[in-house]
Formats: C-alpha cells, structure tokens, sequence
C-alpha cells in the first residue's frame, strides 16, 4: 500500500490547527500509522527540504519550520500520496482550492500549515517504514548519517500496523 509523510507545520501547531488537519484525513477514509508532537533539528529540516537548498527563501524555509513543534504523521492506503496533495491544495493558499487545507485555513506560502510528500518514494524516504531491516543495522554501526538519509522523521517502533474495523465499509 502507498504511505505518505504529513505534518503540521509549527504554524498549524500554534494556531490550534492539529485536530482540524487530523480530522480532514480521518474522514476520507485513510488509516493513521505514525502520530507524534516534534521539535524538528535544523539538520532534519535542511535534510527533508534539501531540494529546495538553492531556492533564496531557504533559510526562512528552516527558520520556520523549526520555530516551533511539528506534529509528525503517517498516513496509509490506496492512492494516498496523491490523494493527500489534493486535500492540501497548492503551495500558495491563495491559489489554493476553497475546501483543501491550504485552500480554506491559510494565507500565505511561507505559511501554508501543512506539509505533504510529493511521491511514494519521497513518502517511504520521509517515513522510513520500508527500511526497518537496514535501519536496524545502521544503529547497530551508529551510522546516524545513514539514518537520516533513509527515515527522516520516524525511528523504529514508531509506526503502527492495524486494521481498521469499518475497513469493510471504505472499500468493497
Ligand atoms: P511541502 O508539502 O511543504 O513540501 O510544500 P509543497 O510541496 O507544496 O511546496 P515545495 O515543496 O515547493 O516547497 C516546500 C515549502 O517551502 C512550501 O510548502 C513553503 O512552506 C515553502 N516555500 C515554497 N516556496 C516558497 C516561497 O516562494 N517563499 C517562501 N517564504 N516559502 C516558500
Ligand atoms: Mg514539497
């Protein structure tokens, strides 16, 4: 099954915004595996958005992200990736669909409350479930450079496998 990477940004967090992100994703009908409050370390948030190392609001970019705690989950089922980016809406909230996230609490990109996974490769990399065997070893060898590259924001033990009971009545 695909997983996604889903975190309320520290600007979701102060504005009490948590309950509402959970919420949206609840109804639709994906099943939540990871959940925690966290503060986020400057390398994680240079690591997580080192794509974007070169863009000229890099810096704002980390300053935000680690100015205060983030609330970490991950989210499970068919076609999820995808389907969270649409529930998020465009980077921009102004550009952003009324009745997506970004769309309807938000108003600025600088302060878009919630952050999404692009791909399912970006998803496994920001979760890090696919790798337990490999982590293990690496913590074995304390490579903690090797870790973070592998499972950014979850350590093993962190993600919860379980069946929903209404999953009979999500899907036929
Ligand atoms: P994420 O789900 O957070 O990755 O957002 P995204 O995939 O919609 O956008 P992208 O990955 O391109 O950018 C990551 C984050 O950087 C955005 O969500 C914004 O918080 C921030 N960001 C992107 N562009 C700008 C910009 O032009 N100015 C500022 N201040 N922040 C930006
Ligand atoms: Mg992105």
């Amino acid at each position: 099954v695909d997983e996604t990477y889903i975190m309320v940004k520290p600007d979701g967090v102060q504005r009490g915004l948590v309950g509402e992100v959970i919420s949206r994703f609840e109804k639709k009908g994906f099943k939540l595996t990871g959940l925690k409050l966290f503060q986020c370390p400057r390398d994680l948030a240079e690591e997580h958005y080192k794509d974007l190392k070169a863009k000229p609001f890099f810096p704002k970019l980390i300053k935000y992200i680690t100015s205060g705690p983030v609330v970490c989950m991950a989210w499970e089922g068919v076609g999820v990736v995808a389907s969270a980016r649409k529930l998020i809406g465009a980077t921009d909230p102004l550009q952003a669909e009324p009745g997506t996230i970004r769309g309807d609490l938000a108003v600025q990109t600088g302060r878009n409350v919630v952050h999404g996974s692009d791909s399912p490769e970006n998803g496994k990399r920001e979760i890090g479930k696919a790798f337990d065997a490999l982590l293990r070893y690496y913590h074995l060898l304390n490579l903690s450079d090797m870790i973070t590259n592998l499972a950014l924001w979850f350590k093993e033990g962190e993600i919860c496998e379980w069946t929903p009971a209404v999953a009979q009545w999500l899907r036929e």
